[in-house]
């Protein structure tokens, strides 16, 4: 496969300035009427302010959970918890395979197994039964991911979870105050991790957050991430147990992601507003698929806009979809290819294929292969799946409309 010249990842605003779009950007974003006093706040206080625990405490009370521990993102937040459930070496966590490199990270650097769940056919998550079939006596516990604010269909994966004792934990980063049967996602497992990073819908620079309810989690957590993971000893002074992490969320990210969380709720509403409506407009263009949005979400905090083309009904690539796509307005129409992660973690490839530590024999119980046929319905989907992540609280009726219009279009154009 030709991959031209690769170039460094851009992340935040420098990933979008270079898009020539028709629609709302997501940058800049707005930013809740109290930013500027509660970063004041840290400024006058001399950097002696509460703002982190006051950020702390909010969350938890949003979320309706006993404890809510800030950190500099989400992937800092997933590998607290990683080190915080001290599984050992060697031990398979099982995780969407649809994902940022972010949810993987902590389980690498714990030295855990990622064991990649197949998606549903046709969803971009994975469910009960594709977790099912990825249990072994070495797994230990179910990361998933509500990819693009879908959020998995729970219930089944808790109850198959209780079964085989794993613990379960969720990856919000993409699905913010979304509602799964009237609950708020990343309040069904052991714990959930959430982003706060610039582009995010609860977007407040680079930030992140782990609630739970379990006292254990949340003071091991907060031991482990934020204390790194050091007591004090009196005559002595700090004394390291175990390889501790510093992850502690400034208190000028604290500051605007207080101010974030004051104006969330309307935002994620009128998301779910316009992510249904834009959905109903494009869902009869012959040969579009629109992700479906299963009855059970209540509220659909919706990240990133995306559909699926049947290659079958155009004359052109999913590739030279895009493009036009692009051309005609959607500046930021992009495959989603790389979000495969047995195929896009090179590293890890090259780590089970040499048989790296943890991937040796003893720890590992067997032999692991990532590659794109690793899960083979994710593959197929991401192959034709189209999106633009910079759906947000700023689309009006008006942009869904001129979205669809584009999309039938390219279609109408492009068919066979
Ligand atoms: C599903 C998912 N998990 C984890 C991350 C990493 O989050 P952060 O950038 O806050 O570390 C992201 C960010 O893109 C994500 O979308």
């Amino acid at each position: 496969m030709d991959m031209g010249k690769p170039e460094n990842a851009k992340f935040g605003a420098d990933a979008f300035k270079d898009f020539n779009t028709k629609l709302p950007g997501l940058f800049p974003r707005i930013i809740g009427p109290n930013a500027m006093k509660y970063l004041q706040e840290v400024v006058d206080s001399g950097l002696a302010s509460d703002m982190t625990t006051r950020f702390e405490k909010t969350f938890a009370k949003e979320y309706g959970v006993k404890h809510c521990i800030a950190t500099p993102g989400c992937t800092p937040a997933l590998h607290v918890l990683a080190a915080t459930f001290g599984f050992e070496p060697g031990d398979e966590i099982i995780v969407s395979p649809v994902t940022d490199y972010g949810t993987v990270l902590g389980l690498l650097y714990e030295n855990y197994i990622p064991v990649f769940a197949d998606t549903e056919e046709g969803s971009v998550n994975v469910s009960a039964e594709t977790i099912e079939k990825c249990i072994t006596e070495r797994t230990r516990a179910v990361l998933v991911v509500h990819k693009t604010g879908i959020i998995c269909d729970m219930d089944p994966i808790l109850r198959l979870a209780e079964k085989h004792r794993l613990i379960v934990y969720e990856d919000v980063c993409q699905a913010v105050f979304g509602k799964y049967k009237g609950r708020l996602a990343g309040t069904f497992g052991k714990a959930a991790a959430f982003s706060f990073d610039a582009e995010k819908t609860l977007g407040s620079d680079t930030g992140g957050c782990i609630i739970t309810n379990d006292d254990e989690i949340a003071d091991r957590a907060r031991y482990m991430g934020h204390s790194r993971d050091a007591k004090t000893v009196p005559g002595f002074g700090r004394v390291h147990q175990d390889q501790g992490l510093a992850y502690r969320m400034p208190s000028c990210t604290a500051a605007m992601t207080l101010a974030q969380l004051e104006i969330i709720k309307p935002a994620v509403e009128k998301i779910d507003r316009m992510a249904r409506y834009l959905t109903s407009l494009i869902r009869n263009i012959d040969g579009i698929l629109p992700l479906e949005i299963p009855d059970y979400v209540d509220l659909y905090s919706c990240w990133m806009f995306g559909f699926r083309i049947d290659p079958e009904k155009f004359l052109c690539t999913p590739e030279e979809f895009v493009k036009r796509l692009a051309d005609e307005g959607i500046g930021d129409a992009g495959l989603g290819k790389y979000y495969l992660m047995p195929e896009s973690l090179k590293f890890l490839q090259r780590k089970a294929e040499k048989k790296i530590y943890p991937f040796s024999k003893p720890p590992a119980s067997f032999d692991y292969v990532y590659d794109e046929n690793t899960c083979p319905n994710a593959h197929r989907f991401l192959k034709t799946f189209i999106r633009w992540s910079s759906f947000s609280e700023k689309y009006e009726k008006e942009h869904c409309e001129l979205a669809a219009s584009i999309i039938e279009k390219v279609a109408r154009a492009n068919r066979k």
